[in-house]
């Protein structure tokens, strides 16, 4: 069972701009244009993002760039070998233009129906890669997924079933049109799809009482009660997400597809987890080679009902802003030996947080089983741990209890290279960078007032 995100640190560099897998020619290097090869090194800021093909779509385009004042030094076109009804335009503006960029990029995103996909932007200056600051910044990322609705791998069970293609296709365009702040639309499930869920949820069900951590086995009754969890149904999105919102905070929305590590990784700093609302394919059940409902549903929205366990999550994701390549692929991958296929001790036994684990019969009977090998969870051991994604984990990490883990990992996070922190503030949903002193001596300013409330309640609870 993959992650909901491609294991691969930024997003959209040119060395990503692979030939969408399962199509002919897999695994070579898309063609590229003529400036992205001649300028890798260069400071100009580069940019490709595509239109549908239709009259005066470019000429609007272009009235963007020359609203904002921006010089274009290149500009090269190629049909789109993501849609054919589309084309690619390759970009590049100089690095002086950089703000103005920003602005016209967002027009695009929302003016313009197509793909954006940023490049090479003067890399060699700024050190500190972009990142959201805001939670409605994260629509930013709805249209930079690296695969598509009907792009399947050659090997997936789907891949040569046009129903299921065109299916996947409804589900990414809803996700791929989804703001922020909008109602997650409702599904209507179809009889083989619900067929699937209710196979998945009743094997896995049977295990769960004895497999399950505590907190999962605590929130799972709630869910069925609340959600909708009943072997012949799929809970909306929608409704799951406003029970986390209740629970924890979390909130879900739709992805579209396999999204970078780095911009996986960013929305959890906002208490967002990016949600894949399809179904695998009927005709295998009980494997999906990528994230799908009945992951997600089974496996982390449980999880994410819990206070200890979210707070885990967000500050892996506090921890990735801003953070180098390198942090980034380090954070992912103790996400992986954590919250995809993480271990606790509960009561002198080992027990499964894990969505990974949560949601698949085979590997939550094996990683319980006396075959894997056991470690302690160690942030610094676990982040250059190597992972297995197409079989079973070969050493799972085993945590002393979510407290420590946590304890642990905010730990790990300070020795992350950055020249500022990050605070987040539930009120606006945004994320404050404390990068000057009066920033936190604002922080600290809400932090003594915290401490005061809690000092009265002491005084309080002493004097009764
Ligand atoms: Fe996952």
């Amino acid at each position: 069972m993959d992650a909901a995100y491609k294991r691969v640190n930024g997003s959209s560099s040119p060395e990503e701009e692979q030939e969408p897998q399962g199509t002919p020619g897999t695994g070579k290097r898309r063609g590229s244009y003529l400036e992205e090869e001649t300028n890798k090194k260069s400071e100009v800021i580069s940019c490709i993002f595509s239109l549908k093909e239709e009259v005066g779509a470019l000429a609007k385009t272009l009235r963007l760039f020359e609203e904002k004042g921006i010089n274009l030094t290149h500009i090269e076109s190629r049909p789109s070998q993501r849609n054919i009804e589309e084309y690619e335009f390759f970009i590049s503006v100089d690095p002086s233009c950089s703000q103005a960029l920003d602005e016209v990029i967002d027009g695009l995103r929302t003016q313009i129906s197509g793909h954006v996909h940023e490049l090479s932007r003067n890399k060699e200056k700024d050190t500190v890669p972009w990142f959201p600051k805001d939670i409605q910044d994260l629509d930013r990322f709805a249209n930079q997924i690296l695969s598509y609705g009907s792009e399947l791998d050659a090997d997936h069970p789907g891949f040569t079933d046009p129903v299921y293609r065109a299916r996947r296709k409804e589900f990414a365009d809803i996700a791929y049109n989804y703001r922020h702040g909008q109602i997650i639309p409702r599904v209507e499930y179809t009889e083989d799809e619900k067929a699937t869920w209710g196979t998945v949820f009743m094997e896995l069900k049977t295990l769960y009482p004895t497999h399950a951590c505590r907190e999962h086995n605590r929130v799972f009754p709630l869910l069925e009660k609340y959600c909708g969890y009943r072997p012949d149904n799929i809970p909306q999105l929608e409704d799951v997400s406003r029970f986390l919102s209740e629970k924890t905070g979390f909130q879900l929305r739709p992805v579209a597809g396999l999204l970078s590590a780095r911009d996986f990784l960013a929305s959890l700093a906002f208490r967002v987890f990016q949600c894949t609302q399809y179904i695998r394919h009927s005709s295998s059940p009980m494997h999906s080679p990528e994230p799908d409902c009945c992951h997600e549903l089974l496996g982390h929205v449980p999880m994410l009902a819990d206070k200890e366990f979210a707070q885990f999550s967000q500050e892996i994701g506090l921890a990735s802003l801003g953070a180098s390549d390198e942090d980034i692929e380090k954070l992912s991958t103790l996400y992986w030996f954590t919250v995809e296929f993480g271990l606790c001790k509960q009561n002198g036994e080992v027990k499964a947080y894990g969505a990974g684990l949560l949601s698949s019969y085979g590997e939550l009977v094996y990683a319980l089983s006396n075959k894997p090998e056991y470690k302690a969870f160690d942030p610094e051991e676990t982040a250059v741990q190597p992972y297995q994604d197409q079989t079973y984990q070969p050493v799972y990490f085993v945590s002393d209890s979510f407290e420590d883990a946590k304890m642990k990992l905010r730990k790990y996070s300070a020795s992350i290279k950055r020249p500022f922190a990050v605070c987040y503030d539930p009120f606006t949903c945004s994320v404050e960078v404390l990068d000057q002193p009066s920033k936190i001596q604002n922080a600290l300013s809400r932090m003594r007032e915290d401490l005061k409330t809690l000092h009265g309640a002491l005084e309080k609870l002493s004097a009764s």
